[in-house]
């Protein structure tokens, strides 16, 4: 083990697909309005991949600008890690598509599956490989193509989700870096939030297809109040195990579903609302690219300066959520 060393994140990158989707466009798809999206959420548009993008393209892209921003080569990478929920396919892996696209031929390579929380469990993952000497860095890609998978007849759910990739290399770093990581799982209220089918449960069918059954299902409401718990509760159990409290953090970077969300956890946690990022105006909730996405805005734009305590907090499928304290 690297006893004495810590590892950090030395260059982030992110792409957001072109077309943009607004809640105007929305109102002429499904019966919903601009009013009613924006006070449920606080959603006011969102990107959309081309339909000859996939997943993995909008991982290579984020993960050029993440790498360039590192100085490392891509045949210098010895771990790639994509967190996703909409891989191209169901198997190769999206991490082994975007090693071939990056020409990263050393890199070790394979997919988490932790829905909204990937992107945390990833950063967790990759941070231990390297902690372990096993490898010496890591590309870290949330990407996601979730247009895939929405079903654009159903207000419920297809006016919250969006398309994007955010990426960032992991390596040693001689001060700061990652101090404490908290995850965690309940697999017990796996039901509230799914995508039925086109696995071995139930492979595709015309049953499946026609009982839209490949499409995203969510039980919102339950899901809210787990939510606003789970991810306060990760925020405060990371930032204990340190020493810190949410009054220490200089900037909170959350997972972007639902804007009363965030507005909750801040009032649970006593968390200023001028200490967290918001992005989910621009891009509604893209899973595991949400965290991501938000990370790399925030220092790119010069919110998170050196020093800084930054605290990720994610909530997702599964259930599944977690949280990150990193000294920038
Ligand atoms: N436009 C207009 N009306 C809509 C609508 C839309 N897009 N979507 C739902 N409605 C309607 C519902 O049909 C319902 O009508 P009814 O009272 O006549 O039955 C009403 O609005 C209220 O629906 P409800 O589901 O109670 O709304 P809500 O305030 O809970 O907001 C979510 C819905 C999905 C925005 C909210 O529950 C949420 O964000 N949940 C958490 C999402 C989440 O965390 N996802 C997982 C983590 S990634």
């Amino acid at each position: 083990m690297l006893k004495t060393k810590k590892v950090g994140i030395v260059g982030v990158g992110s792409y957001l697909p072109k077309k943009v989707l607004t809640n105007t466009d929305l109102e002429k798809m499904v019966d919903t309005s601009d009013e009613w999206i924006i006070t449920r959420t606080g959603i006011k548009q969102r990107r959309i991949a081309a339909s000859n993008e996939a997943t993995s393209d909008l991982a290579v892209a984020a993960a050029k600008k993440a790498l360039k921003k590192a100085g490392v080569r891509p045949k210098d990478l010895e771990l790639i890690i994509v967190a996703t929920i909409t891989p191209d396919m169901q198997f190769p892996s999206t991490a082994c598509l975007v090693q071939k696209a990056l020409g990263a031929e050393k890199a070790v390579c394979f997919d988490i599956s932790a829905a909204c929380a990937g992107f945390v469990y990833a950063l967790s993952t990759a941070e231990k490989f390297i902690l372990s000497g096993a490898y010496k860095n890591a590309l870290v890609v949330g990407a996601e193509k979730l247009s895939a998978i929405t079903n654009w007849k159903d207000r419920n759910t297809c006016v919250l989700f969006g398309d994007g990739a955010g990426a960032c290399v992991l390596a040693p770093v001689k001060s700061g870096g990652i101090v404490s990581t908290y995850l965690a799982a309940d697999g017990s209220s796996s039901d509230l939030l799914t995508l039925p089918a086109g696995g071995s449960r139930l492979p595709p069918s015309k049953k499946t297809i026609a009982n839209k059954l490949h499409f995203v299902h969510m039980q919102g409401n339950e899901l809210f109040k787990v939510a606003v718990r789970a991810m306060s509760e990760a925020a405060d159990k990371a930032l204990h195990q340190v020493g810190l409290s949410c009054k220490d953090t200089d900037i909170f970077i959350p997972h972007q579903a639902n804007m009363r969300i965030l507005l909750a956890v801040a009032k649970k946690t006593g968390l200023p609302l001028g200490k967290i990022y918001f992005n989910i105006e621009k891009y509604g909730n893209m899973s595991s690219a949400s965290t991501a996405v938000a990370l790399c805005e925030a220092v790119e734009s010069g919110r998170i300066k050196k020093g800084n305590v930054v605290v990720l907090d994610a909530f997702g499928a599964g259930l599944v959520w977690g949280a990150m304290v990193i000294i920038w």
